[in-house]
Formats: C-alpha cells, sequence, structure tokens
C-alpha cells in the first residue's frame, strides 16, 4: 500500500513511468477532490499520485478543493506528501529553470478554506506551524537533486498569493522586503492541512519565471509555459530518485 504521494501542478498532472495499478475518486465529507488518486508502482515503488489542477488542468489555484484533496490522501493511507509546483523567482539565485525546496511560507491568500479544525461539528485546534515542512522529507529531496547533480536551492521562503492573475511589481517588491524567495499559489492551505492530518509535507518548487518586475520587464506568458515543460523535466529526475530513499 502507497504511503507516498505526489501532488503534480501545472505541467505536471501525470507521473511517467508509473504503472497504475488502481485508480480511485475518494468521496470526502468536503467534497471532491481534484480528481482521482492514481496508485501504482514506481521504480518498484508504492505511489500515489493526485493531479493538483485536475486531469486537464481545468481547476485554477483558487478554486483548488484543498481540503478534499488532503483528505482522501489520508484516508487512503498517506503517510508523506511531496508537493511539485511552478513558482515565479524573487531572490536574485531564483532565476527560471531552478528548483527550490522551500523551508518557510508567508501566506498572502484569503478566502480558502484552510482548516479542517473549523468549530462544530470538528474540534477546535491551534497546531504548532512554526516550521510549515517536513525537515527529513526536505532533506530527502535535497540529497536526491545533490547525488544526481541537479542545482537546487535549500530553503527559502515561498510567498502565496490568491491568483490566477500574476502579481504587480508593487506586490512583489513589498514581498522581496518580507523576505519572500519565491512566489506561488498553492502551498497554501495544502501544507497547514497536511500537518493538521499529520501527514509529512514538502514542496519542490521550480521557478518558471521571474516575478513580477524584476528585471525590469513585464512577464511573458509564452516563455512561462515553455519554461514548465522543461522545468518540470529536472523536478520528476529529483522526485524520482527521493522515492526510494522515502518509501519505507
Ligand atoms: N506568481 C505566482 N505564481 C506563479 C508565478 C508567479 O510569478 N509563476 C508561476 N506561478
Amino acid at each position: 500500500m502507497a504511503e507516498i504521494a505526489i501532488i503534480g501542478g501545472s505541467g505536471m498532472t501525470s507521473m511517467e513511468g508509473l504503472s497504475i495499478t488502481r485508480r480511485e475518486m475518494i468521496k470526502t465529507p468536503y467534497g471532491s477532490p481534484s480528481g482521482p488518486l492514481i496508485f501504482g508502482e514506481f521504480d518498484g515503488c508504492s505511489v500515489a499520485f493526485l493531479a493538483r489542477h485536475g486531469h486537464k488542468h481545468s481547476i485554477p489555484p483558487h478554486r483548488i478543493n484543498y481540503r478534499a484533496n488532503i483528505w482522501s490522501l489520508n484516508s487512503a493511507g498517506i503517510k508523506k506528501i511531496i508537493a511539485v509546483g511552478a513558482v515565479g523567482g524573487i531572490a536574485d539565485e531564483c532565476d527560471t529553470g531552478m528548483l527550490v525546496v522551500p523551508d518557510q511560507i508567508i501566506d498572502y491568500t484569503h478566502a480558502r478554506s484552510g482548516t479542517f479544525f473549523d468549530g462544530k461539528p470538528n474540534e477546535v485546534r491551534h497546531i504548532d506551524f512554526s516550521f510549515p515542512y517536513t525537515e527529513s522529507l526536505r532533506r530527502s529531496l535535497i540529497d536526491a537533486a545533490n547525488i544526481n547533480n541537479v542545482p537546487l536551492i535549500d530553503g527559502g521562503t515561498y510567498g502565496v498569493t490568491q491568483g490566477p492573475r500574476l502579481e504587480t511589481a508593487a506586490e512583489i517588491s513589498r514581498m522581496q522586503h518580507d523576505g519572500c524567495t519565491i512566489v506561488g499559489m498553492t502551498t497554501m492551505p495544502e501544507a497547514v492541512l497536511a500537518r493538521e492530518l499529520d501527514i509529512e509535507y514538502a514542496s519542490c518548487a521550480v521557478v518558471v519565471n521571474r516575478a513580477a518586475g524584476i528585471g525590469g520587464k513585464s512577464i511573458n506568458t509564452d516563455e512561462l509555459s515553455a519554461a514548465i515543460q522543461s522545468g518540470m523535466e529536472k523536478a520528476r529526475k529529483v522526485v524520482s530518485a527521493t522515492l526510494p530513499k522515502v518509501v519505507v
């Protein structure tokens, strides 16, 4: 039985190399997840895969049913999640094509259902979220990248915006002052919901553009699509090399 799941973002709506054994659409008290959980064997490891934006990439970040996604993974017995997603680079070293395994989050989203502990009939609980990503899982990603000579930045703050529009230059400037390294739209509330259910969670973020206003240019969204394809190849390589280390 799979204990680890990959949540694939833009550019990763399926998992190449996965020999699929079963697909299951799990009903949850929160409604439907983004799609069926795909179970299979990858390089001898049992894994599950979920396409965050749906198989046809039709669900925008603010409409993802994060609670149903994490609930479905938990009810399938998943204990660890590697989340892959595209981001914009804010820090100088976060050039297009770079991979980042962040260690902090600033949440700028609004009106997303971000907890399982929202009162009656559920309990009220305040969980510790000082360190939002699971360090051991982060390490496994970083080690796998190092062994395979894939350049990757260890640590950084993922600023999460509401989307689906990209940010203004002033918003990115503010995020830069806040200490954000990268900007994306999906790690929250995914990470906190995983923590609430005691699921280990780490993110492999792929930089697909320089964030708004950096370098004084507008963002060319055609270039962004091309960068997603090539960046996701690198992420796939790192995730594939990580799986044998984290599957027990
Ligand atoms: N901003 C927010 N999310 C993103 C970006 C960005 O520049 N690029 C890819 N996802």
